[in-house]
């Protein structure tokens, strides 16, 4: 017994390194195969990420974006062996020199997935208290309109008025190829399609997952409009030195492991850029086919939202959000926790004892930052079923932290 949990401990890593090996090998040739068909099939391309960073005259958008793009861990790259594909411009591998393609050859063209290009009427009654929802990564809106919104009390259908939007790149959102996705662009889409576009004075907000990054950027700059911040599992990683926040936290999110499978797959998502494209033009871009044919097999009429939703996103955006916001939100995550500390926004974090995606200590983390959270460790609850199981009571929850919230805030308002 002993000699084989010795053997395991050394035959594992071993069969573990082989298989990213030849994953990393696989990803260089795809960065070939990419390149061709870019060539012959766009006439703009964007760069790819497998070459260093070089460095950019004037202007750049190098701090807002995540080392982890460029760094990420190859065998190959980082033996030395030059980037297989050539290189077309001069600036290529610098966000300075991004160029626009409206739709790459390997996303998919379908009327639900290009929606966003059409005008979207909304039609919403005046109420009290605002409430803003923010989703995780590849997940959307209807986390909350199935979960929460169904289940609103009388008087929360009365006094609240809720905004779930899909984030920048995901859902039913634009998803724009000449965008890096960093943590600006997706503050300013939920400022342009909700806060200023309904006139927001004060309001909650309610955030998932990577969620949360947005909504705590979103508090330290209105700190004095946020009544109250609910973090639902908040990937809050602090960094032993500054330099290393975004590799820290690629590393803790994606780290390369081959079980379990979540841990397999978002290690392939988010550390191999050719292999993730060539995942999203077979999944993501088909997402017709592979419903149509997961109906007929399960033979139901409808599918749970929770697994359409992973098709609904393009590989660049779901890609550069990986990067630029789970990862690179890493360095910036210490600024806005202090920023809401210091202010009389009311924190309340939630999250449960099983999650496997983000560990627990991230909630006590906070709290370490933010002594007034208020941190809710929710027993034999993972991190979808601290929502997913317990809808009811977990939107009894959250109007109450409204209402006590809103109470706390119009006494400081009429102080
Ligand atoms: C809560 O929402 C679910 C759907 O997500 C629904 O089936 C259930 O009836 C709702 N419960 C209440 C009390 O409204
Ligand atoms: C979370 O827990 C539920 C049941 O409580 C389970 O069905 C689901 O697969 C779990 N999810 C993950 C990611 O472990």
């Amino acid at each position: 017994m002993i000699k084989t949990n010795k053997l395991l401990r050394i035959v594992v890593p071993a069969i573990s390194y082989i298989v990213f090996a030849l994953f990393d090998l696989l990803d260089m040739f795809l960065c070939l195969c990419h390149s061709f068909i870019d060539g012959l099939k766009e006439k703009n391309t964007n760069p790819c990420y497998c070459c260093k960073r070089k460095s950019v005259h004037g202007e750049s958008n190098e701090d807002k974006l995540s080392e982890t793009l460029y760094d990420r861990k190859n065998i190959f790259r980082d033996l030395g062996f030059p980037k297989l594909a050539k290189e077309s411009e001069e600036e290529e591998g610098s966000a300075a020199g991004f160029l626009m393609v409206k739709n790459r050859w390997s996303d998919c063209n379908c009327e639900s997935c290009l929606s966003w290009q059409k005008f979207e009427d909304h039609n919403l009654h005046s109420a009290r208290e605002n409430v803003i929802f923010l989703h995780g990564f590849v997940s959307s809106s209807h986390l909350w309109t199935e979960n929460v919104f169904h289940n609103l009390s009388e008087s929360g259908n009365q006094n609240c008025r809720l905004f779930a939007m899909d984030l920048l790149g995901f859902g039913k959102s634009p998803k724009p190829n000449n965008c890096l996705y960093t943590i600006k662009d997706h503050l300013e889409m939920v400022e342009k399609s909700v806060i200023s576009q309904f006139e927001l004075g004060s309001f909650h907000l309610v955030a998932h997952s990577m969620g949360c990054i947005i909504a705590l950027g979103l508090a330290s700059k209105y700190q004095k409009s946020v009544k109250s911040l609910t973090l639902i599992a908040p990937p809050y990683f602090p960094a032993s030195s500054k330099g290393q926040a975004s590799l820290n936290a690629l590393n803790m999110i994606a780290e390369r492991k081959l079980w379990p499978p979540l841990s397999f797959c978002s290690s392939i998502m988010s550390g191999y850029e050719h292999l993730g494209r060539s995942i999203c033009f077979v999944v993501c871009k088909h997402h017709r086919t592979w419903e149509w044919l997961l109906k007929l097999i399960t033979r139901r009429r409808e599918l749970p939202c929770m697994l359409l939703d992973l098709t609904k996103h393009t590989h660049h955006s779901a890609w550069h959000t990986m990067h630029n916001v789970l990862c690179g939100g890493a360095k910036l995550m210490d600024g806005y926790i202090e920023a809401v500390s210091s202010s009389e926004i009311m924190l309340t974090v939630f999250q449960g004892d099983k999650d496997g995606v983000v560990p627990v200590e991230c909630s006590h983390n906070i709290k370490l930052k933010v002594p007034s959270a208020e941190i809710r460790i929710i027993p034999n609850a993972n991190h979808s079923s601290l929502i997913l199981n317990r809808k009811e009571v977990f939107t009894r929850e959250l109007e109450h932290i409204w209402f006590s919230s809103a109470e706390k805030y119009n006494q400081e308002d009429t102080k």
